[in-house]
């Protein structure tokens, strides 16, 4: 398997701990062990009684019962098995789930591995384009035309990577109805479902085991405990097996550790998420202002998650906007290119408001300087 260089990876190492201002990473700031069993009420004594042992390769089933409670009565702890990252949850589901049929359906601009990884097994990759004039939400008719009786799966992103948007209610719908027509799986990535910016968490899931649709999720990005290294994925029953005996051949169980700690942040979520959404809230807040009155930005407005991916007619590529925009401002964003989109850049905005305010001013007086068409 030849697979494409994972694109901003380079850009993360080389600046992610260098640049004062780093905007670049797409999660809430890292929080310690000690914090996190605070923040769950326990003493750093429970972890000595965490026994190193193998587990069952789906996860402990406190911590599978504590992440079905965050879905509908539909969903138990039966059809979930936690991963290695969602990474790992998704080169499984690429792996078994494209063994029979050539095409997959995915969208663009997206977090790379929801396309490179199908394209390096050999599917074939059919595109639907999420655009500022689309609003980065699917046209239901476009993903529809794409999919027939030889595709194995349609990707969804909800809130989507790179620009923080959330799938409409119909849109999904109609792409679900037309892949089950042609009996195509849709695996629905939900990695930011815990963080919407308006309303009450978590967002909508369209899990949905007993019609194919599969759904992967997170908690390691909205609470700000990437070192977890812990996903899952929501299946049916006989799929939960399969992604099991593929699993037993890579990572096979997830560290009795993170297991522990991630049940345990789960069963207090309120005390990650709620922190995490006064933060984002403010925050987006005044990004939308600052784009506002920067000439040359633009940004359609992020709905769930931790990041934004607002636009700019400045004649630079964005990966020139980048580097000077380090080198000038000590400041680091992502560039359009890490997502082969140009006239972009992706913006954290789940960092603490004081800083990130002093970064958006500085951000504000570079793009002052660049020159418009
Ligand atoms: C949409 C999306 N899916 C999957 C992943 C991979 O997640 P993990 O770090 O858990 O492997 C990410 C990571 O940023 C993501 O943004």
């Amino acid at each position: 398997m030849k697979i494409r260089r994972f694109l901003m990876e380079d850009w993360l190492a080389s600046y992610k701990d260098t640049c004062r201002y780093n905007l670049g990473e797409s999660g809430m700031p890292d929080i310690t062990v000690g914090e996190l069993l605070a923040r769950c009420g326990k003493s750093p004594e429970s972890l000595s009684e965490i026994v190193l042992k193998d587990h069952d390769t789906r996860g402990t089933e406190s911590l599978r019962n504590v992440i079905a409670a965050t879905y509908g009565k539909h969903i138990g702890a039966e059809h979930i098995t936690v991963t290695t990252g969602t990474s790992e949850a998704l080169f499984i589901l690429f792996n078994l789930l494209l063994e029979k049929r050539k095409s997959v359906i995915v969208p663009e601009p997206a977090f790379q591995a929801l396309v490179d990884v199908p394209a390096a097994l050999g599917a074939e990759k059919r595109t639907y384009h999420l655009t500022d004039s689309n609003g980065f939400n699917p046209d239901p008719d476009e993903v529809c035309s794409l999919i027939d009786d030889n595709t194995g799966m349609v990707v969804l992103n909800t809130p989507h990577n790179p620009s923080g948007r959330i799938l409409f209610h119909d849109s999904a719908q109609a792409i679900i109805q037309k892949a089950a027509f042609h009996g195509a799986y849709v695996l629905s990535d939900e990695h930011y479902r815990y963080l919407p910016l308006n309303g009450s968490w978590p967002l909508e899931t369209f899990a949905a085991p007993s019609e194919n649709v599969i759904a992967t999720g997170s908690i390691t990005k909205c609470f700000g405990v990437i070192g977890l290294r812990m996903g899952w994925i929501v299946a049916p029953e006989k799929l939960i097996r399969e992604i099991c005996d593929f699993r037993d051949y890579l990572t096979h169980t997830l560290s009795p550790v993170s297991d522990y700690l991630a049940a345990i942040a789960l069963e207090n979520a309120r005390s990650f998420i709620e922190p995490a959404l006064k933060v984002l809230r403010q925050n987006a807040k005044s990004l939308v202002d600052m784009v506002k009155s920067t000439p040359g930005l633009s940004l359609v407005r992020p709905e769930g998650g931790i990041v934004a991916f607002p636009r700019f007619e400045y004649k630079i590529s964005s990966a020139e906007f980048t580097l000077r925009l380090i080198k000038e401002c000590d400041t680091f964003v992502l560039p359009g290119s890490s997502f082969e989109t140009e006239q972009h850049f992706r913006i954290n905005f789940g960092q603490n408001p004081e800083l990130f305010d002093t970064a958006l001013d500085r951000i504000h007086t570079y793009c002052s300087t660049l020159e418009l068409p």
